[in-house]
């Protein structure tokens, strides 16, 4: 490709619907999105069956599945191997590979072959920058209406961070359940920002109300909410 060339490439956006297709994977035939309708879930490619940071990534995704589950999150994987490469390849982690404290890790969650790319393209996982003939480490949570709410894309050579997928999902959660922000670096138990005040009547009501709530300026308001508070709310074991 010359310097100067741009590669039209289609991608699902912030607050659209998730574009919907059908799969054979290694759970058995899915729809995407309806069969997940009521559970956020995390579809999130990889580049290829049988390389290293691929392997790391699903040890520590498969490791925290339950993590994941018990905020309603269900976890599909997808690249553009075929099914028998991805159960040899899942088959391999589990009798084979021990790393990092992990070891016997079963891959419960479903891994999609795409080998025609058809699902890839719908969602803007082959950057030809990258790779024409593998996906990028791309990440689309999807609330349980199905609209796509963040989207991540790594390059082939960074592994991603689960810790920071799981942060995300309760931290959507959060604004959703309590009607507010969260800023940097946000997790449970920290304060959470407060909408700005879209009127002078709101933000009369807020000065004048008994919440507290600390201000840096008039746009930058914050509040308590306690941990115990979230997670009532978002965890469910
Ligand atoms: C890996 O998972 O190790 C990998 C896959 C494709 C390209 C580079 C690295």
């Amino acid at each position: 490709m010359e310097n100067n060339e741009v590669t039209v490439v289609s991608l699902p956006r912030i607050g659209e619907k998730a574009p919907s297709f059908e799969a054979v994977t290694t759970q058995g035939n899915i729809k995407f999105p309806g069969d997940y309708a009521g559970s956020w879930v995390i579809l999130f490619s990889h580049p290829a069956d049988f390389t290293p940071v691929c392997t790391s990534e699903f040890m520590t995704f498969a490791s925290m599945e339950e993590q994941f589950a018990n905020v309603n999150c269900k976890l599909v994987g997808l690249s553009v191997d075929g099914l028998y490469s991805h159960i040899a390849w899942l088959r391999t982690i589990k009798e084979k590979i021990e790393y990092k404290g992990m070891k016997d890790v079963e891959v419960k969650f479903p891994l999609i072959e795409d080998i025609t790319m058809e699902v890839a393209k719908k969602y803007g996982m082959i950057q030809p920058g990258e790779s024409n003939t593998k996906a990028v480490r791309a990440v689309f949570i999807i609330d349980p209406k199905g609209i796509v709410r963040t989207i991540i894309y790594y390059p082939l050579s960074l592994g991603r961070n689960f810790d920071e997928l799981y942060r995300a999902v309760v931290a959507l959660q959060t604004a959703d359940e309590f009607s507010v922000a969260t800023p940097a670096d946000w997790r449970p138990g920290d304060d959470v920002i407060v909408p700005t005040a879209g009127s002078c009547g709101v933000a009369k009501q807020r000065m004048e109300s008994k919440e507290e709530m600390t201000c840096y300026d008039w746009f930058f308001c914050t509040k308590k909410l306690s941990k115990e508070d979230v997670l009532s709310k978002i965890v469910k074991k």
